[in-house]
């Protein structure tokens, strides 16, 4: 029994911002600045009230039409988010309601932007022991609601989205590899640290990032868990045909795809025009490169992702 993604699914905001628009809005920053640090030229920023779930809905839509199924064939909805529409009840619920069916199990994943690699490889236990056979499998963020637009440091990086695949139980080979891991006691070089209590916000509810403490870390574990999970496949980095890396900044992606020895030709960015959408930037980038025809029925790809928590994880998969 094998876990192969039989469909991809995205979904963006209609309004981008530009570089210039955020310097036009008042931030203090550069469009030379923000190229030449971290590769982002624009993002998208969810309308009023536009919710992660209605983001999520739009991308799984797409990923069951190309999947040619119905919605009431999905038995399990995992959805990776840090940006939940309400504290309860789980955005995946509120998705599995958008979508107009039931029954399903459904919940939400929180890893950050390791999100979508936690979600597919959990997904992937599931329909790997036989108890389910469908999955939904989304990563979507308004990561724009918890931004501090007076932190240049911070608010020019992030952006909203969300992807989804359907990941189907599979006589071929699918999900051949993963690996997540995660380290607590970094959590405190990014991290929103608020919540709700007694009605009122307690603490920050704002990204707050040590940029360059997260940049040492992101190289750092993003090389070693790429070298991990092809061991653990059983392959060389030369047989990966396309490499799916979480759009953080672009020099971090080219570090990584250095130490692998991977030339830029075989990896998707989309950093330039999304910057970053956290948990939605993985599932974004791949049905970027699918619906444009670069990865095709039989590629090998492998996926990672690091983040808040500190949480890192990659996939390898025949697609
Ligand atoms: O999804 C995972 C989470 N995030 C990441 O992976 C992000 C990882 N970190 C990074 O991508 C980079 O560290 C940043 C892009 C966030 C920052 O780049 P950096 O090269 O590490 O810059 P820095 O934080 O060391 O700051 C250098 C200078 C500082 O000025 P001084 O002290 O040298 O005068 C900052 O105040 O750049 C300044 N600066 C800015 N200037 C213009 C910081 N942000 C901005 C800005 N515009 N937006």
């Amino acid at each position: 029994m094998h876990a192969r993604i039989t469909g991809t699914g995205s979904y963006l905001p209609t309004l981008a911002l530009s570089n210039n628009d955020l310097v036009a809005r008042g931030v203090d920053t550069s469009d030379e600045w923000i190229v030449e640090r971290t590769g982002i030229r624009s993002r998208h920023i969810a309308g009023d009230g536009q919710m992660a779930s209605d983001l999520a809905v739009e991308a799984s839509q797409k990923a069951i039409a190309a999947a040619g199924i119905s919605a009431e064939k999905i038995d399990l909805i995992i959805l990776a988010t840090s940006t939940p529409d309400f504290i309860f009840p789980s955005t995946a619920c509120l998705l599995q309601s958008k979508l107009g069916v039931s029954g399903a199990a459904a919940f939400d994943v929180q890893a950050v932007c390791s999100g979508f690699t936690y979600a597919l490889t959990v997904a992937e236990k599931f329909i790997y022991s036989g108890s389910h056979h469908c999955a939904l499998v989304v990563g979507t963020e308004v990561f724009s609601r918890i931004l501090d637009w007076n932190d240049r440091g911070t608010c020019v990086l992030f952006g909203d989205g969300a992807g989804a695949v359907i990941l189907e139980a599979s006589d071929a080979p699918g999900i051949l590899a993963s690996a997540l891991h995660a380290d607590g006691s970094h959590h405190g070089i990014l991290e929103v640290p608020g919540n709700v209590c007694g009605g009122k916000v307690v603490g920050q509810p704002f990204v707050k990032m040590d940029g360059p403490a997260v940049f040492k870390f992101a190289v750092k574990v993003l090389a070693e868990v790429a070298r991990e999970v092809l061991d653990r496949a059983g392959m060389a980095a030369a047989e990966i045909d396309w490499l799916i890396p979480h759009q953080a900044n672009i020099r971090i992606i080219q570090a990584t795809a250095k130490k692998l020895g991977l030339p830029m030709e075989k990896v998707i960015t989309t950093v330039d025009r999304h910057g970053n959408t956290s948990a939605a930037s993985i599932p974004l980038a791949l049905d970027v490169a699918v619906r444009d025809g670069r990865i095709k029925r039989g590629d090998t790809l492998m996926l990672e992702g690091v983040g808040g928590g500190f949480t890192w994880g990659a996939v390898i998969l025949k697609f």
